[in-house]
């Protein structure tokens, strides 16, 4: 059998990681053909070793010659920088693993997609700010998108029909976070360590934050908008607190399809490294005798107000989920370096929404460098604003 090639952009991080290690459980299926990362170089180095790729990549110049010591006599490529890191999106493999966090991962993404690469798409930032030119883009190459975040997996999975008539409303399942049950004034105390310790899901730091305040539910919200295009209307939202239902699609004749799994990312990037085929993944087996109880319940929009949000900026559409992203990524790196407070993340995002408003950014999305004007905008402001709330 023919070894299918991957370019895995992010391979350090969590999804990065897991994508390894299913690559590690089926070596005889798959190889490696680069390897992006940002600041661990001891990580990039260790997997470059085992998984012999053509090429590495830190997205950090001043890593490079750390880099290329530590690989030095290993015949590796090696390079460094933000253009390198689209570079090593162009190089053929059969498919490109999406898995930077945050909006650095678009122009990566976007040139695998140029360069004909189907994508494993589990940066859903790059979705969020850049949705309608992503999909046009992955349209007009024909290249295939498959979904990694578990609930665009799930939906993937359920999703029978092509005609989306037949659909009546697809939910996003959400486990709620660790803060389901606080109270809004046991909100106003919550400290990072709280808030890094998610009760299902083991992820990376930004996504972590996200999931505690549901923007990351927001954030999902949009990227199923573009990747299932039922209109907002009938994409829905219930909390799961289990994770065991990834998320269901409800058709016109009454029947409900959901996929459900333990939660653990290696199943939905196992489904996507090989649909429509399937593999044996390196996973638990979900027992639901064990499990015994689902339970389900209306999200509060009142003490997560990150729901909001996110629907308000796709009713607004143009440039403003970007600006919701961008400010979004600004607001929990403040947090993640204790310099805003918990609940200071998700009003940081709505006074930069707002500002963006007042100021005419929430325009429409003609082509990369309004996205990047906006996203720029929002940045800047989201800062200013931070240092008001510090
Ligand atoms: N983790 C999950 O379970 C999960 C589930 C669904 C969706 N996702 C999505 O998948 C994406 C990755 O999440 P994660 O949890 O894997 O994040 P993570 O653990 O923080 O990893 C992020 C990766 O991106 C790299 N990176 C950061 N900035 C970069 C830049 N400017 N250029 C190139 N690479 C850069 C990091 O490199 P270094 O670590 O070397 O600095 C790392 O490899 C996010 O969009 C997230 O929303 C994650």
């Amino acid at each position: 059998m023919k070894k299918k090639s991957l370019i895995i952009l992010g391979s350090t991080g969590s999804i990065g990681q897991s994508t390894l290690d299913v690559v590690r459980a089926q070596p005889e299926r798959f190889s490696v053909s680069a390897l992006v990362g940002n600041q661990n170089i001891d990580q990039l180095v260790a997997d470059a070793k085992e998984f012999q790729p053509q090429l590495v990549v830190t997205a950090d110049p001043e890593r490079y010659l750390e880099l290329k010591d530590k690989l030095a006599g290993s015949g590796i490529e090696v390079a460094a920088g933000e253009q390198a890191t689209i570079d090593a999106a162009a190089i053929p493999a059969d498919m490109a693993m999406a898995a930077i966090v945050g909006a650095s991962g678009l122009k990566p993404t976007l040139k695998a997609i140029e360069t004909g690469t189907a994508i494993g798409l589990a940066n859903k930032e790059c979705l969020v700010s850049a949705g309608d030119i992503f999909m046009a883009q992955a349209k007009h190459n024909n290249v295939p998108v498959i979904p990694v975040d578990s609930e665009h997996s799930a939906i993937f999975q359920c999703l029978e029909t092509h005609n989306f008539d037949e659909i009546d409303e697809i939910t996003l399942t959400a486990s709620g976070g660790p803060f389901r049950q606080f109270s809004k004034q046991q909100m106003a105390d919550i400290t990072l360590e709280q808030a890094l310790n998610h009760p299902n899901w083991s992820m990376g730091a930004k996504i972590t934050i996200d999931s505690s305040t549901l923007m990351n539910k927001g954030l999902e919200l949009i990227e199923a908008y573009h990747l299932f295009p039922v209109g907002l209307e009938r994409l829905k939202i219930v909390v799961h607190p289990q994770s065991i239902i990834h998320s269901f699609v409800s058709y016109v004749d009454g029947s409900v399809l959901a996929q459900m799994g333990v939660p653990d990312m290696r199943t939905p990037i196992a489904h996507a490294m090989v649909y429509p085929d399937r593999i044996k993944a390196p996973v638990e087996r979900l027992d639901l005798a064990s499990v015994a109880t689902l339970t389900f319940e209306a999200p509060d929009p009142d003490r997560f107000p990150a729901l909001r949000l996110a629907r308000q900026v796709l009713e607004t559409g143009g440039n403003a989920p970007t600006i919701l992203n961008a400010a979004n990524e600004i607001a929990v790196a403040e947090f993640l370096s204790q310099r805003i407070d918990y609940m200071a993340v998700t009003i940081l995002v709505e006074q930069t929404l707002s500002r963006a408003s007042q100021s005419g950014m929430t325009g429409p999305v003609a082509n990369l460098d309004d996205v990047w004007e906006a996203d720029r905008f929002a940045r800047q402001v989201a800062q200013e604003l931070a240092q008001g709330l510090v």
